[in-house]
């Protein structure tokens, strides 16, 4: 069944106020009501007008919405909901989700750092990443950890050492490379043979019988993770299907295999005319398909399909510039606020805040921000109605590796970051001021 415009974010919507699809299941909230662009009960443009631009606006409802997705598509399996955090980790919106039960999936120290800051409780972080330090393992370790997907035998040493000195037994998964292809951009695809990432299936017998010896650690249960925005259950089907092998093949070894983490990386229909990609509710069912007679607990990683159609970008058009054979949408948002256009030539919707009317005229216009580099362009040729200076646009499905990847190039200040729910919004990253940024830097005393 087309699953429609479930999980996209800005639909129109006729009947103002909140939607449902022909499933019953609310859709998320940046809609048009009387010609203006909501994040839920708020006008966007009050919050460009208190806030400036360009500003990440999320919707607390979407976000948990998605979040219970999830949830319910693992229901009746013991189940954590592991969030992405490197999606989106704004403090705010972790402590949101966490209080509606939400465990981390966290690749960094900072991230631990920002999970435990938001309330979540230690043993509902699970700790992710090919170069983890030992500083962080004793981090975790100190403060609380689910288990550590360990991705190699030399990680796996270090881990056993620190723990072992701390008289602790440390958690572990081990991250299993299934060598399949997840058909996704090659940036993203982390499951074939040649990434960096985890330890060759065909070698995970002998690392679990090394893991089994090493007293600071205790074998757990066993970790995948194929790629990022997935539009396909096949490659997952092929990949826990091979986990489900491997969780039989270890347990006849001896190992207690109680815990499958199968990663994240469900995706989200960033062009709205293309088929929707499969629900989590589907993505349930073919795991409880493969591996749902196994008995374990089951652990997931999303992050771009709870935080992805959560967000919006609002940016404003400084000019619009005519040239050669060619109109272009200068905006004040630029590739170091959203750098995945240059980064994967990834599509976001852009949309105005003010709806035009049914039959308005479109132009093409190459979209573009005030970055000195050509790779600084949002779009080429994409049809809109005509804008003019000082209007406010949306870029739509920014939730997820937006406000994350920003940076300071250019020295422009590191992009703010607003919540919704229902009618109220607050700031819950401020934008820096000049001084604040330049008084990062500091001067050497020779100098
Ligand atoms: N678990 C692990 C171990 C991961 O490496 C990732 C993403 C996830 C879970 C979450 O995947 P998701 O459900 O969000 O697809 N910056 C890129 C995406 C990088 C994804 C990296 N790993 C982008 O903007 O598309």
């Amino acid at each position: 069944m087309n699953p429609g415009p479930l999980l996209i974010s800005g639909d129109r919507e006729p009947v103002p106020g909140r939607a449902t699809d022909v499933r019953g299941l609310l859709m998320d909230h940046f809609l048009y009501r009387d010609g203006r662009l909501f994040a839920e009960d708020v006008p966007v443009a009050e919050i460009a007008a208190s806030v400036g631009t360009p500003v990440y606006v999320y919707s607390a409802a979407t976000l948990l919405r998605h979040y219970g997705l999830f949830d319910d598509a693992l229901a009746g399996m013991p189940h954590t909901v592991c969030f992405a955090m490197k999606s989106l980790s704004n403090v705010a919106v972790l402590k949101l989700l966490g209080d509606a039960g939400a465990g981390m999936d966290v690749v960094s120290g900072g991230e631990y750092r920002r999970a435990r800051a938001a309330g979540v409780p230690g043993d509902r972080i699970v700790f992710s990443g090919v170069g983890k330090t030992r500083e962080e393992m004793r981090l975790a370790l100190e403060g609380g950890i689910k288990q550590f997907n360990v991705e190699s035998e030399p990680e796996m040493i270090a881990l056993d050492e620190v723990a072992r000195a701390m008289g602790k037994v440390a958690p572990i998964t081990v991250r299993v490379n299934p060598d399949v292809d997840a058909k996704t951009h090659a940036k993203i695809a982390t499951g074939k043979s040649e990434n960096k990432f985890g330890i060759p299936i065909s070698r995970a017998r002998d690392v679990y019988r090394l893991a089994a010896g090493l007293r600071g650690l205790k074998v757990m249960g066993i970790d995948v993770h194929i790629g990022s925005q997935l539009t396909d259950l096949a490659p997952f089907e092929a990949a826990y299907r091979k986990v489900a092998d491997l969780t039989l093949a270890l347990r006849a070894d001896g190992h207690e295999i109680t815990r499958l983490d199968l990663g994240g990386g469900l995706g989200i229909p960033y062009v709205r005319s293309n088929e929707a990609p499969p629900l989590p509710s589907e993505y349930g069912e073919m795991i409880r398909r493969t591996v749902g007679h196994l008995g374990c607990e089951i652990e997931i990683e999303p992050g771009r399909l709870i935080s992805g159609n959560s967000g919006i970008m609002l940016s404003r058009v400084i000019y619009v510039k005519s040239g050669e054979g060619r109109d272009f949408l200068i905006l004040d948002g630029a590739m170091n606020d959203l750098i995945r256009p240059a980064m994967y030539d990834a599509h976001h919707d852009i949309i105005p805040v003010i709806e035009p009317h049914a039959g308005a005229p479109v132009q093409p216009f190459d979209i573009v921000g005030p970055v000195c580099e050509t790779g600084d362009t949002f779009a080429r040729a994409r049809n809109m109605p005509l804008l003019a200076e000082g209007d406010l646009v949306a870029f739509r499905s920014a939730g997820a590796y937006g406000a994350v990847m920003a940076s300071e190039y250019n020295s422009r200040p590191l992009i703010p970051e607003v919540l919704v729910k229902g009618d109220q919004f607050a700031v819950i990253r401020a934008r820096p001021t000049f001084d604040e940024m330049i008084s990062r830097d500091t001067m050497p005393e020779w100098l």
